[in-house]
């Protein structure tokens, strides 16, 4: 065993010293932790103003917190559009990891609606930005219904927009959480949600970004002799002597002839027949392994001659805002600690800085907030109310579905390969 203090172990010194290095080396490309200020930095979007459809923002730390002082940009009207955006110094995550981290928090108990931010990348005219503006990069959590409930990732290539193929189940409840987006130089990418992974992988096999590296060989053939029957009837079986004697029906045993019945005038009386219960059904052999089972036949993968390597696959090269663009049929989502660095150190540690530091004191505020308005409604009216509640939920629902159809009709116009059906429908 080392002896402790004498000799310290020079891995766990460099290793020490190298990831201090690696947090004094982030590079930040934006962050907004929402203090005094915030406005100069973000512009809000005038699109559906016209149409009075333009939501505000209420700059507030919201109904349940860890701490007053922490705020941010909460949606504050029901049945609106919200657009606002922020520019950074632009830049490109070629050769670099990129972050793309925030907190959002879903105070109104969200029926249908989205919590994700976006990175857009070349000239965007910010007082326009809205629904059509094009995108490099969507995250984040978006609910609809009982059917979504997922963290989108969609990257945009060629203005194709491209959905993450996995699923990613995102927080449902009302209180504050985190998710991070990771893309490495390496085309893996990772997403976090509250410093926790969730889900991790490759941008080739995760996004249909670019054509599948390998198919399966169209020219295979099932071979002729290839069996795939699991099960065969036994040739050893043989079928019961007289089995095909047995009776389907047979006159019901407990039937009598009715005490007035005349045969003369009622003909001959014959007792109403019963199924058989000794009458099993045609005969079958019974059925036994077959042991020239081979298994399900599968065509072997070839190199996709479609299949051209892009090893920029990852790469945005002038990524330069970032924006909030949602449709909402209830307000009160609260986004906070917008984060756009290079280093998922520095991200994990900012979320150690803000969120970890409140959760507890914002949970306890939470479920203080709830024992109130359970209080207050049950003072209100003891029988009905939960009845109607319910009532008005599902019609929100039933409105917000309809609703949000369209709304990710347009997000999805440019989507990727119409052959990914799959997707589609789950994006629609
Ligand atoms: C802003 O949020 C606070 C806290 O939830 C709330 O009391 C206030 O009414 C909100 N203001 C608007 C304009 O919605």
């Amino acid at each position: 065993m080392a002896i402790r203090g004498r000799n310290p172990n020079p891995i766990f010194l460099s290793l020490a010293l190298f990831s201090l290095l690696s947090i004094a080396s982030a590079k930040v490309f934006f962050e907004e932790r929402f203090d005094d200020g915030w406005e100069n930095k973000w512009v809000k979007s005038e699109w559906k103003k016209d149409e009075s459809m333009a939501g505000e923002w209420n700059y507030t730390s919201g109904k349940w917190h860890g701490d007053p002082n922490d705020k941010g940009i909460q949606t504050s009207e029901d049945y609106r559009f919200y657009a606002i955006s922020a520019e950074f110094p632009e830049f490109s995550n070629k050769d670099k990891t990129l972050v793309f981290q925030f907190t959002v928090k879903h105070e109104q108990k969200l029926d249908c609606g989205g919590g994700y931010m976006k990175l857009l990348s070349g000239e965007v005219d910010q007082k326009k930005f809205g629904g059509d503006t094009p995108y490099s990069i969507m995250f984040g959590p978006d609910i609809c219904g009982y059917t979504t409930k997922k963290v989108h990732a969609i990257l945009t290539r060629d203005g194709k927009n491209h959905l993450i193929k996995k699923d990613v189940p995102c927080e449902t409840d009302q209180l504050s959480h985190v998710y991070t987006f990771i893309l490495k130089p390496d085309a893996t990418y990772s997403i976090l949600i509250d410093n926790v992974e969730k889900q991790t992988g490759s941008l080739y096999s995760d996004w249909d970004i670019l054509p599948p590296k390998t198919i399966k060989d169209p020219e295979a053939k099932k071979p002729e002799d290839w069996d795939e029957k699991e099960y065969i009837p036994d040739p050893e079986d043989k079928k019961p002597e007289g089995y095909d004697d047995i009776p389907k029906e047979i006159p019901d045993p407990d039937a009598k002839k009715p005490e007035d019945w005349d045969d003369e005038e009622d003909g001959e009386w014959t007792a109403p027949t019963i199924a058989n219960p000794e009458y099993k059904g045609p005969w079958k052999p019974k059925k036994i392994k077959n042991p020239n089972y081979k298994g399900k036949w599968k065509a072997p993968m070839i190199d996709n001659p479609e299949f051209k390597d892009d090893p920029e696959i990852y790469v945005f090269p002038d990524l330069k805002y970032v924006g909030i663009e949602l449709w909402q049929v209830k307000s009160g989502t609260l986004f906070d600690n917008v984060l756009i660095c290079d280093d998922p150190e520095y991200a994990k540690q900012v979320v150690e800085e803000t969120w970890a530091k409140y959760k507890d004191a914002e949970k306890a505020a939470f479920d203080e907030a709830e024992k109130k308005r359970e209080e207050e409604e049950s003072k209100d009216d003891p029988v009905d109310s939960d009845v109607e509640d319910e009532d008005d939920a599902d019609a929100d629902v039933a409105e917000a579905e309809e609703d949000s159809e369209a709304k990710l009709e347009s997000e999805t116009i440019k989507e990727a390969d119409s052959d990914d059906e799959e997707d589609k429908h789950d994006e629609l």
